[in-house]
């Protein structure tokens, strides 16, 4: 095989196959809803509107969670029909690797793992940070150097942040002893996880002055897009929903309703909290952790402070456990396909669990975790995902002309086809040049990383590969 066509391999998979042999087919347009909102409701509510308001936008922060829900829906419905057509495990990168071959799935497999990890990471320094708003309200305090990573804003002589360090690694804990949260635990979170950003709107709104929301824009129009492109970091958790497409019932029809309906919700419940909050406290006092509790304390309603705190807390908990998830799962597809060490891809003969894997994910996300200041991290987050998003949608294109997926009548469509998926690759791209520089040089040293570990490494082991040239 000639050099070139060896670095764009590509993995045959046999749709018809899977299809047929596949899982029970038991989720509905509703469980997927319940589960889409588990995975994508947690710190995108709790902590980034008070970073987009006071850094980015003012009063006008609802607006960047509006552009950011209206680029994810148009890369939600790609994934709907990327995931409608292959139904296999390893999400979006399994897709590229059966369309555009093994060098672009390696990158965007590369880049995935940089969107699980650093989630964890940061949903994990919100969770320490409301933890440790519950622990004041007892009148503990951790000392300022393990209270959270240096450089963190409003925390001064910030050093490690212990908590985060701590609870990342009792996830990895729970995963490697097979303990998957079940569909009923997580539908009771979701249900607490609505009802505290209910009973916070309910009360906030009470303590509303006009007056904050003056000068709406005050740091211009542009604020908005810079502030949209760290809003979308509140959106991601619906593309782990497309993993299960395999046990959907009627893909084709269930699978975009329930990946667009619980970004609906959760769109709802941003716009209207972020609203609320913004009139409450002024946007620049908003630059802390926990910002949500933080207005409830300011209006003396500590009661309900020490409540939300709780039920962020829990609502938190699932996104990590399903990224978390997401993240040891992506790593198992991708070292079963021979691209990265089979250490990753090894199972624990009773728990079925890649005990190995899950360690290794769970020590590089506490390590993140402890030392990166959330601002820092939620951007990291949002140019690897923003990265597979684009290519995501690209990819439907030559989905589209690939023969071997071309009738398939299972699959669901993209609407306004090639309009919305090249807009959805367009406004991807778009959002990603409106991070800071500091996120596209950390992204750079990534992306040479996986370059070097794809050619000292994966290159040579690809199981792909080595079918192929038997
Ligand atoms: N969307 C996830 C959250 O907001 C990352 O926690």
């Amino acid at each position: 095989m000639k050099w070139p066509k060896r670095l764009f391999i590509k993995k045959q998979v046999q749709t018809d196959l899977y299809r047929k042999t596949g899982l029970e087919k038991t989720l509905t347009a509703f469980s997927l809803t319940t589960m889409g909102i588990g995975a994508i409701v947690g710190s995108g509510i709790f902590i980034t509107p008070g970073l987009i308001a006071a850094n980015y936008t003012g009063p006008g922060v609802m607006l960047s969670y509006l552009i950011a829900v209206v680029v994810c829906a148009m890369a939600a419905l790609c994934y709907s029909e990327f995931s409608s057509t292959i139904p296999l495990a390893g999400s979006a990168y399994t897709y590229v690797y059966a369309v555009f071959g093994e060098f672009v799935a390696w990158i965007l497999g590369w880049a995935l793992i940089s969107e699980y990890l650093f989630a964890v990471s940061s949903v994990a320094v919100s969770w320490s940070s409301y933890f440790q708003n519950l622990l004041a309200g007892f009148g503990l305090k951790l000392p300022a150097f393990f209270q959270a990573a240096a450089g963190t804003a409003g925390v001064k002589g910030g050093g490690i942040d212990v908590v985060a360090l701590i609870i990342t690694m009792l996830v990895a804990w729970l995963l490697s002893k097979g303990i998957r949260e079940s569909a009923r635990i997580n539908n009771i979170m979701v249900v607490v996880k609505i009802l505290v950003i209910l009973l916070f709107i309910g009360i906030a709104i009470f303590y509303v002055k006009p007056a904050n929301y003056k000068p709406f824009l005050p740091f211009g129009t542009s604020g908005i897009f810079k502030g949209a492109a760290v809003a979308f970091y509140a959106y991601i958790g619906f593309d782990a929903v497309s993993t299960a497409s395999e046990e959907v019932k009627n893909p084709k029809r269930n699978m975009p309703i329930g990946i667009i309906s619980s970004l609906l919700v959760a769109a709802v419940l941003y716009i209207s909290l972020s609203a609320v909050l913004v009139g409450v406290v002024h946007y620049t006092k908003l630059n802390v952790a926990d910002p949500v509790a933080l207005a409830l304390t300011l209006v003396h309603q500590n009661w309900a402070s020490g409540i939300i705190s709780f039920g962020a807390i829990v609502g938190m908990t699932t996104v990590l456990i399903v990224m978390s998830y997401g993240g040891t799962r992506l790593l198992f597809a991708i070292s079963r396909d021979g691209l990265l060490p089979a250490a990753l891809k090894r199972l624990n003969p009773k728990t079925h669990v890649p005990v190995a894997n899950t360690w290794i994910f769970g020590m590089v996300a506490s390590i993140f975790a402890a030392l990166i200041p959330i601002d820092k991290i939620a951007e990291l987050v949002n140019i690897g995902t923003l990265s597979a998003f684009a290519m995501v949608s690209l990819g439907i294109v030559f989905l589209r002309h690939d023969e071997r997926f071309k009738n398939l009548d299972t699959a669901f469509k993209v609407p306004w086809y090639p309009y919305l998926p090249i807009a959805s690759f367009l406004a991807c791209v778009y959002l990603m040049t409106q991070l800071q520089a500091f996120t596209w040089a950390a992204f750079g040293v990534w992306v040479v990383l996986g370059l070097i570990v794809y050619v000292s490494y994966g290159y040579r082991h690809s199981q792909v590969r080595a079918k192929t040239s038997r």
